[in-house]
């Protein structure tokens, strides 16, 4: 045999078409890559300078400030690492409405499993929804304490609600959140920045508290894994993941709550639609207080820009192009993320709790049950 014929033996052929495959695979795999990586530097266009990685352990020794603080002396701005955020002002009826956020207000009694409250919030367009909420809990949590915010409920709709078995109707007035005096900006706003002032007044009074959107139904009350990593990580689990966080037109939030912007813009961002809070130290003064702050001061989570973008990502939507809804704002999401990313240096596994949508709960909005109505 010459050499010529035995390159187009059998066994040449395999080996060039498997050369073949494999550079193909390599080349869609760089192309993959790389086209990612343009995606998230151009989404990024950081404001402030990529900080290096650094080792979990901000949880295992927080810098908390000397006790007791006053109003002068209750933290203003939000550092992460080296960098310090624009001030927040901290108005006479805000700090004594959430004076206890901050501060040692020694430890949370009892046990959790027991203590914890489950939260729950609806406007008059979400309450059919929000009845398979409740009665999920009521399901699976029996004589569990829920705590149902009136976004603007109907009266008859409040009243059904104050009717149902071991839920507190607690009312809400939007006309207290600072942010939403002035110009009218979109209603989505509203609810969102809603969300904060409503979990701290369900941790006032209680250890923790579960929050769960109204269209979220609980699935298992074996939540004990819920319970560990929160206890593990100082007091904050996600139970679900959502794209919908940063945004592709850097928000004025960086300026107020500094991160690492190359880890908080990546695709997984942990969703506000079910979460628990511990009332621990950490949790209200690393995360929540700086929440509320932002949300309760326009120029932190609010831009022009931003409305408009989620205007065109809604009509986007409507022609069923879902992939781009991610880019619509969520100042909610954006906030916690970066607050907990920081928190747990963008350690996922530390906070979230991906496996939780389709075990612990599920979404729908459903309407087929009614609630409970205590005798
Ligand atoms: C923060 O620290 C890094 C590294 O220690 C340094 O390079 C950077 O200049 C500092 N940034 C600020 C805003 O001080
Ligand atoms: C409240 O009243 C409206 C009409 O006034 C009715 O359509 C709705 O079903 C009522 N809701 C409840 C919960 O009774
Ligand atoms: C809501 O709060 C505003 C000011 O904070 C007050 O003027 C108004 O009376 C309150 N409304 C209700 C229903 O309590």
């Amino acid at each position: 045999m010459d050499s010529e014929h035995e390159t187009m033996s059998p066994g040449f052929v395999k080996i060039c078409f498997l050369r073949i495959l494999i550079a193909l695979i390599l080349g869609y795999v760089l192309l993959v890559f790389g086209m990612s990586h343009l995606h998230y530097t151009w989404m990024t266009q950081p404001p402030i300078e990529v900080m290096e990685d650094v080792p979990y352990g901000l949880a295992d020794s927080p810098q908390f400030s000397p006790d007791p603080y006053t109003q002068d002396t209750a933290p203003k701005s939000y550092t992460f690492m080296n960098l310090t955020g624009t001030d927040f002002e901290i108005d006479d009826d805000f700090w004594n409405k959430y004076r206890f956020l901050v501060g040692d207000q020694g430890e949370i009694s009892g046990d959790v499993m027991e203590g914890f409250v489950v939260a729950v919030a609806a406007s008059s367009n979400h309450f059919p929804q929000s009845i398979d909420a409740v009665q999920s809990v009521q399901r699976l949590f029996p004589g569990k304490k829920i705590l149902y915010f009136d976004w603007g409920l109907e009266s008859n709709e409040s009243d059904a609600v104050s009717a149902w078995c071991d839920v507190e109707l607690k009312s809400f007035n939007f006309s207290d959140i600072r942010s939403l005096h002035g110009e009218i900006i979109g209603e989505s706003w509203h609810y969102q920045v809603a969300k904060p002032f409503a979990m701290a007044e369900a941790l006032r009074d209680n250890a923790a508290v579960l929050w769960i959107d109204s269209t979220a139904r609980l699935l298992s009350s074996n939540i004990d894994y819920v319970f560990e990593v929160a206890e593990g990580d100082g007091g904050i689990v996600f139970l679900d993941k959502t794209v919908q966080g940063a945004t592709k037109i850097p928000p004025p939030i960086y300026d107020y709550l500094p991160t690492n912007l190359e880890r908080s813009n990546r695709k997984k961002h942990v969703s506000t639609g079910t979460m628990f809070f511990m009332k621990t130290r950490l949790i209200r003064e690393r995360i929540l207080w700086w929440w509320l702050l932002c949300s309760n001061t326009r120029t932190c989570f609010f831009h022009e820009s931003l409305e408009a973008h989620c205007e065109v990502i809604k009509d986007a939507r409507k022609n069923r192009n879902m992939d781009t809804g991610r880019d619509c704002s969520r100042v909610d999401q954006s906030i916690l993320n970066i607050l907990a990313g920081n928190l747990f240096h963008y350690e996922w596994d530390k906070y979230c709790l991906e496996s939780g949508l389709g075990t612990l709960f599920k979404l729908s909005q459903s309407n087929r049950h009614t609630a409970s109505i205590c005798p």
